[in-house]
């Protein structure tokens, strides 16, 4: 399967996956990353692996329907099966999710539907919980709101601070993206018509696959 990957950072959910392709884990490639930042580490991490890179600077655009219409005509031309968000930090319009309906996953640090949107960690921390984590999801119109494919929890220790605890998230996110990818890209994973996550045929309970 072909794949195309929308960054806004550092990329190490990228790394991950093209290190998942790279040793045969995921039976996919990555026809080409896409970042609306110049500059950052995840297009040099793409650079590194022979991977096209596309920038589109959303700034250039007078509103997120041009921004995400050009997003589209970029991406499309690469005729990809997945869209994979990894760490893309804009919001999407319903026009650009509908488009990628069923094909298009993203990876939010949280145990969803708990804690969408920003500073995750700190809030789990602050709301005295016991677990906190991430979860994979397919995108949907609502934001952080789409259906969990995968989650990993995670313990709260009670010497964590948010810094402690998303490096743990982070590590697991390594491993439950190129997870679900490789789910994906071997047709076992599926968001139905009526919005349920199917693996290998079996819907899976509204959290997801618990990793
Ligand atoms: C991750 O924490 C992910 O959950 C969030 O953005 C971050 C991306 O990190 N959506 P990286 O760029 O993959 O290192």
């Amino acid at each position: 399967k072909s794949i195309v990957v929308l960054i806004s950072g550092s990329g190490s959910n990228l790394q991950a996956i093209i290190d998942a392709i790279a040793c045969g884990q995921i039976n996919g490639r990555i026809a080409a990353v896409l970042s609306n930042k110049e500059g950052v580490f995840g297009l040099e991490r793409a650079r590194q692996a022979g991977i096209p890179q596309i920038v589109i600077n959303h700034r250039l655009f007078d509103s997120r329907e041009s921004f995400d219409a050009a997003m589209m005509e970029a991406i499309d031309a690469h005729h990809p099966d997945l869209i994979v968000l990894a760490g893309f930090m804009r919001i999407l319009t319903a026009d650009f999710v509908r488009h990628y309906q069923g094909r298009m996953l993203n990876i939010h640090p949280s145990l969803l539907p708990k804690y969408k949107g920003l500073h995750t960690h700190q809030r789990a921390i602050e709301a005295g919980d016991s677990q906190h984590g991430c979860t994979v999801h397919f995108v949907t119109e609502e934001l952080d709101g789409g259906p969990p494919a995968i989650q990993a929890p995670i313990d709260i220790q009670t010497s964590d601070d948010a810094d402690s605890l998303q490096q743990r998230v982070h590590s697991a996110e390594h491993q439950i993206y190129p997870l679900a990818v490789e789910w994906f890209c071997a047709d076992r994973l599926a968001l139905t018509v009526s919005g349920a996550v199917q693996l290998d045929g079996a819907t899976l309970a509204p959290e997801g696959y618990q990793f």
